[in-house]
């Protein structure tokens, strides 16, 4: 077995992916597949379907639970969990954030990452372990961005990575690694209203461009693998150098 290589496709497992319509989801389900994976794609829509469909609303704990229990109606085998769902929508100044945006915002990309986390993370402990990986932002704890104000955005992803790490100390030992993965600016749907700005965050890296969905992917597949085995309650910052600038 070579070390490109250290499984075989049918020994990779199953992973529920939230999101997985979106920019980066759609090419974790797609990548995850191609290198041996079964994937769902659990969104509120349809994506280009990488992965099989699930609906699931992450404002809505019900809508999760059946998420959960569609994933283990056919199979009893674990399935991983990876957290890509997440929305921008309070670029707006502070003082005059209102406090439904707040509560949506912080409903989606935090509530909705924690009942995700719970709902998957009891069955993979019931099952003997695996893995999941958070998908925070380098706006959670590395930079603060500008001139878009999203503080709600960043403080809920800052709450992601922290999640994280709690998670982690209470399921590690129970054989469940949760790990975070922090984006930097990745060219996705996701930031495609703002392509005015692309230039800007090209110059802002190192590397003098923005990420990709599939670079984003080849991280939360190695989080996943047993390759991380030494990975617990880690933030895995992939952002082209953005922060160090
Ligand atoms: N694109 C970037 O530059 C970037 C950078 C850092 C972090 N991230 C994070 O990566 C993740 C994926 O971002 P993306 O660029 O693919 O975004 P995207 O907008 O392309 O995809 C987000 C997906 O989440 C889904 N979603 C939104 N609300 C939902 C809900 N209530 N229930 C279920 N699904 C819901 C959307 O339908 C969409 O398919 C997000 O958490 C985002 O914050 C993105």
């Amino acid at each position: 077995m070579s070390m490109e290589d250290p499984a075989p496709a049918a020994l990779r497992g199953r992973v529920a992916v939230t999101g997985g319509s979106g920019g980066i989801g759609t090419e974790i389900c797609r990548a995850l597949e191609e290198r041996g994976w079964r994937t769902y794609a659990l969104d509120r829509v349809p994506g280009d379907g990488a992965g099989e469909f699930i609906e699931c609303d992450l404002l809505d704990g019900a809508s999760v639970e059946r998420a959960v229990a569609s994933v283990y109606a056919e199979l009893d085998t674990p399935v991983f969990l990876v957290t890509a769902a997440g929305i921008v929508e309070d670029d707006v100044a502070a003082e005059e954030l209102d406090i439904e945006l707040v509560d949506r915002v912080m409903g989606v990309n935090f509530r909705g990452v924690f009942l995700a986390n719970q709902a998957f993370g009891r069955e993979l402990i019931a099952r003997g372990g695996g893995a999941i990986v958070n998908i925070a932002s380098m706006s959670g704890n590395h930079v603060v961005n500008s001139p878009q104000r999203q503080c709600i955005y960043n403080a809920s992803k800052a709450a992601v990575t922290a999640l994280t790490k709690s998670l982690a100390v209470e399921w590690g030992p129970r054989g469940v690694r949760v790990n975070a993965l922090s984006p930097g600016y990745i060219d996705t749907p996701l930031n495609g209203l703002k392509a005015r700005m692309h230039a800007e965050w090209n110059a802002g890296t190192v590397l003098g461009r923005m990420g990709t969905p599939l670079e984003a992917a080849h991280a939360v597949e190695f989080l996943l693998s047993e390759r991380s085995g030494y990975f617990v309650g880690a933030e895995l910052l992939m952002d082209g150098g953005f922060s160090l600038r």
